[in-house]
């Protein structure tokens, strides 16, 4: 079979399984569908659920990072000063003929095999000009292609039925944090570092998704937002990580036309300073681990350097995971930016709330401050009504530009008022200084949950003696155990449903199936990688033992019902493997 076709149907047929057996599916079927929207079924709904809980346990309760769930609907001025409103917009043409839409950046992608890289660095008038001489055509019906135009991917509504309330959907959840910044830092008793995370909701008005869960336009996105001291930026947790290698696609490799991958330790990175911010390699170094754990091999994942013109604008440094995915190549899983104090800054300049933090110096130094006193006297006679709106606004100068500009041009323009020296005296007094106020820098590392799901899916698929496994690991499979009398007769499946019910009151996620043979329980259970299978059988009433099945290996084991629950629980934390499964129970 060709490379291509046979990749083309892992995609596929993943996801005529998830459809199937109720991992996800296009919403709003009955009306056709449309794209970029996922409903998830029960099974898909506790994969996610399994995988969000895996990123809580990492960050929140190891790491004590605090969790903030903010509102989607965000109004616009948040925009504004975040730069989404600016930035967040994407080349889109239409098919003269069918009028259907597409990113132009992609098709040049897929039908002129220009990179991404190449693809994202042209303006519309290059991006236009490249269409015409590779003479692509729409996809959908060989029609000839418009001009590119930006679209803003953003979905955009009105607050309450005022039509100058505009909001947004946030297309990130880490908006939500920094504009609760203050209060945030107040909960960490003004302490930095501190990292905040949340998971929601995040829309994207994607132009053309046609790539299942890894495209959607309504996802899940889990944002991490660290902030820490330019000044002190050194990661306390580096000891854990530092020996561990990342493999970097960096910048500089992009920039030879080299797919070089440069595979250094934690420690060479930051100390060669291909990677910026200590902070940052940490999480790098986490989310190798979180995607490891979710059965993806170190040479399937990669973090690639974004150049300058690829990054997003708030960012000084970026480098996006990546996974191997067999149908579309070497894909974004999570991204690393390092937003500087980007964010807070612009929210104090728009909202006019002081976003910066107080430092104690260690000793108190002293300085000279400049101090400008407006002269009521002078002031009164020729400013009158205004002159106290004038001389507060002396107040909020900074005044060394006074100064100057006093000095050099012989007056100073506070909007319409003209100051001159005469009005003002100026004031230099020693002052000592026990601290100082700026804004912390962040980090942020920022993945989608959906994205992670179909790594999952991608990663589990196997087939062994032609049937399907989902080799889920054991901590992320959507169902436990399933529990199945060997028989429908004979009292077993009175038996195996006394063990379901135990095994659900000690809070297993569990199945039953009594339905058709054994075998064909089995499989139904592989196929949903329900990681064991315990059978009920006639020794079952003689000695109170079951036998356990593993999926993978379909290997058995035996074990006493008594033991099962402390057995259970140590298996799915990893605590024992599955022959100890079998093995005398040591409390
Ligand atoms: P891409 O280049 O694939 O469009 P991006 O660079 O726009 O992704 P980020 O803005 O860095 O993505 O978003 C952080 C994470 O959110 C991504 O790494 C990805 O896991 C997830 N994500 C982004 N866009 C989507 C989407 N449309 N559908 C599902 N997940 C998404
Ligand atoms: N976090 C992606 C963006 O807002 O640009």
């Amino acid at each position: 079979m060709p490379e291509e076709k046979k990749a083309a149907d892992k995609f596929t047929t993943i996801d005529e399984l998830a459809r199937r057996r109720g991992f996800f599916w296009q919403s709003n079927e009955i009306y056709g569908g449309v794209a970029g929207f996922a409903t998830y079924g029960s099974l898909g709904a506790k994969l996610k659920q399994n995988i969000e809980r895996k990123l809580r346990e990492l960050f929140v309760n190891k790491l004590g990072i605090l969790e903030i769930e903010s509102p989607v609907i965000t109004p616009s001025k948040v925009f504004e000063a975040s730069g989404h409103i600016d930035h967040f917009k994407e080349p889109m043409v239409e098919c003269l003929n069918c009028k259907k839409r597409f990113r132009a950046d992609h098709l040049l992608q897929e039908h002129a095999k220009i990179g991404e890289s190449e693809s994202e660095r042209m303006n519309l008038k290059e991006l236009n000009e490249a269409i015409e001489r590779h003479i692509i055509k729409c996809p959908e019906c060989g029609g000839t292609l418009g001009k590119p135009k930006l679209f803003s991917t953003m979905f955009k509504t009105t607050i309450g039925p005022y039509a100058g309330a505009v909001g947004y959907g946030r297309p990130e959840a880490a908006q939500g944090i920094f504009v609760e910044f203050r209060r945030l830092y107040e909960m960490t008793r003004e302490k930095l570092p501190f990292g905040v995370l949340q998971v929601g909701h995040a829309l994207r008005n994607e132009i053309s998704p046609r790539q299942g869960l890894i495209r959607l336009r309504e996802f899940t996105i889990i944002d991490l937002e660290f902030f820490f001291d330019p000044e002190e930026p050194n990661c306390f947790l580096l000891k854990d990580v530092e020996k561990e290698k990342l493999r970097l696609f960096l910048a500089e490799s992009k920039l030879r036309g080299s797919e070089e991958i440069t595979e250094v330790t934690i420690k060479k990175a930051l100390k060669k300073g291909y990677i910026k911010a200590e902070w940052q390699a940490f999480f790098m170094a986490c989310f190798q681990k979180v995607l490891a754990d979710l059965g993806v091999p170190a040479e399937k994942q990669r973090f690639i350097e974004k150049l300058p013109w690829e990054r997003a604008h708030y960012s000084l440094q970026s480098f996006d995971q990546q996974f191997y995915d067999e149908r579309w190549g070497w894909t974004e899983v999570s991204g690393h930016a390092y937003r500087t104090d980007y964010d807070l800054k612009r929210h104090m300049e728009f909202s006019g709330q002081d976003m910066r933090v107080y430092k104690e110096c260690e000793e108190p130094v002293e300085k000279e401050q400049l101090i400008i006193k407006p002269i009521m006297a002078k002031l009164g006679p020729i400013f009158k009504r205004d002159a106290a709106a004038v001389a507060e606004m002396l107040s909020k100068t900074d005044p060394k530009e006074i100064e100057t500009s006093l000095k050099k041009k012989g007056h100073h323009m506070l909007g319409k008022f003209k100051i001159l020296p005469e009005h003002v005296e100026i004031e230099r007094q020693k002052v000592v200084e026990r601290g100082s106020r700026f804004i912390p820098h962040v980090v942020e590392p920022s993945v989608g949950s959906d994205r992670l799901v179909y790594v999952a899916l991608e990663y589990a698929y196997h087939v062994k003696e032609g049937r399907v496994l989902l080799s889920f690991p054991r901590d992320i499979a959507p169902v436990q155990i399933g529990v199945y009398p060997l028989v429908s007769k004979d009292g077993l499946p009175e038996k195996a449903l006394k063990l379901h019910k135990r095994l659900l009151d000690e809070g297993f996620m569990v199945d039953y199936d009594e339905a058709g043979s054994i075998g064909r329980r089995y499989a139904r259970a592989d196929e949903i990688g329900i990681p064991l299978g315990i059978t009920v059988d006639y020794d079952t009433l003689k000695d109170d033992t079951v036998t356990i099945r593993d999926r993978d290996t379909w290997e058995q084991v035996r074990s006493p019902i008594a033991a099962l629950p402390e057995l259970l629980r140590r298996y799915f934390r990893w605590k024992i493997n599955f022959k100890d499964l079998g093995k005398p129970f040591k409390g």
